[in-house]
């Protein structure tokens, strides 16, 4: 505490990226972000990709701001929060959470009324198809509300997640360790589009994501913009919605309680190829993968193919980068058989990780 009686309230958390293996592509609302279809996702382990967001906001006990102006620094650039925008409206709802809780507490700091200072670093190539916003929007959430104690004030990790999807989409499947379904929901307010969880983490411990960066550049068409794109002119998606999607899910959720690889492996490279076809189908069309990705499909089919069975499985986000979902026994195989393909130094090669648990961090009184 300073000697004008400032206090500064802080808190930080990191959260995890999840990789879809059933995707969710389309808006049927792009305010409240309410999906075409369900989708369902892994959470990655945070030790190797991951968002570490701090908030900060700071009390004073001369003066209480009324018109606070939050500011945001992303990888240390710092970015507008737009009147309206996406981060705006999580940072309100967070707020006014908050302020029922003050409402109902006298005692308890007035850090609704203060501006926030928010910086996020992500330690993974941002914008690149690899699912930084979902870990971004879920980590501010996750700080937000450990700055503001919201659970400890009932607000449950579904309400959270709920307001992490309206940052991004897909952020509401990274408040969820381990298997995580989004179900779509049917209600116009989006109260019952959350993402649950389908088993935790430990359910299939030896299932690891192998994430082959194939570039670190930013996509050419970002998710959001590509969605709507597709939702206003491809047919195909009309037919994936209706006709694929729901189907999916339930298999798809089967395979991961028994944890059935062959069946898992089938349905998440169906869903891959037919998420890209989407693309393809869209007036103009979108490309995400390069010559590149379409070579580690190959090498993927083949190695399946020659062993008589699933032993990896790739999927590909709105970019050229594969992950592979692969069983602990096969690791190494996978490994030998794509770096013998795609030879590089070892160093610039990540190591296989496990699926991960929800956001963690910390908070304290400066
Ligand atoms: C291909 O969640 O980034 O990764 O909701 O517009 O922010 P917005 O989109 P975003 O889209 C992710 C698309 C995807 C598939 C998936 O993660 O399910």
């Amino acid at each position: 505490m300073s000697a004008s009686q400032d206090t500064v309230y802080q808190a930080t958390c990191t959260a995890p990226v999840n990789i879809a293996v059933v995707k969710y592509w389309g808006k049927r609302d792009t305010s409240l972000i309410l999906p075409t279809n369900s989708s369902l996702s892994v959470t990655l382990s945070q030790d190797h990709l991951r968002s570490l967001t701090t908030a900060r906001c700071i009390t004073s006990s001369t003066s209480t701001s009324t018109s606070p102006r939050d500011r945001l620094w992303l990888n240390g650039d710092e970015e507008d929060i737009n009147e309206g925008g996406r981060t705006a409206r999580c940072l309100a709802e967070m707020r006014s959470l908050r302020q029922k809780i003050e409402a109902d507490n006298s005692s308890l700091p007035k850090l609704s009324s203060h501006p926030l200072h928010i910086a996020s670093e992500n330690n993974f190539p941002t914008a690149a198809g690899l699912a930084s916003s979902a870990s971004g929007l879920s980590a501010l959430i996750a700080t937000l509300a450990r700055l503001y104690d919201l659970e400890a004030h009932g607000v449950s990790q579904s309400d959270l997640s709920r307001i992490a999807r309206q940052g991004s989409g897909s952020a509401c499947r990274s408040m969820f360790g381990g298997y995580v379904a989004w179900e779509q929901g049917e209600r116009a307010d989006g109260a019952d589009s959350v993402a649950v969880e389908v088993a935790p983490a430990s359910h299939w411990p030896d299932l690891h994501a192998l994430i082959l960066v194939v570039s670190d550049k930013k996509k050419g068409t970002p998710s959001t913009a590509g969605m709507q794109r597709t939702v206003a002119t491809s047919a195909l998606l009309q037919h994936r919605i209706k006709h694929v999607v729901p189907e999916r899910m339930d298999r798809i959720s089967r395979a991961i309680r028994e944890r059935d690889f062959d069946q898992f492996a089938l349905e998440t490279m169906a869903d891959s190829n037919q998420f890209h076809a989407v693309c393809l189908d869209t007036v103009p069309p979108i490309f995400y993968l390069n010559d590149v990705s379409r070579a580690v499909i190959q090498l993927v089919t083949e190695l399946n193919r020659a062993s008589g069975r699933a032993v990896a499985a790739y999927t590909y986000d709105a970019g050229p980068n594969a992950v592979l979902y692969v069983q602990e026994k096969d690791v190494k195989l996978v490994l030998d058989v794509v770096l013998q393909y795609f030879p590089q130094s070892a160093a610039s090669f990540p190591d296989p990780f496990a699926t991960g648990v929800a956001p963690t961090g910390s908070k304290e009184r400066v």
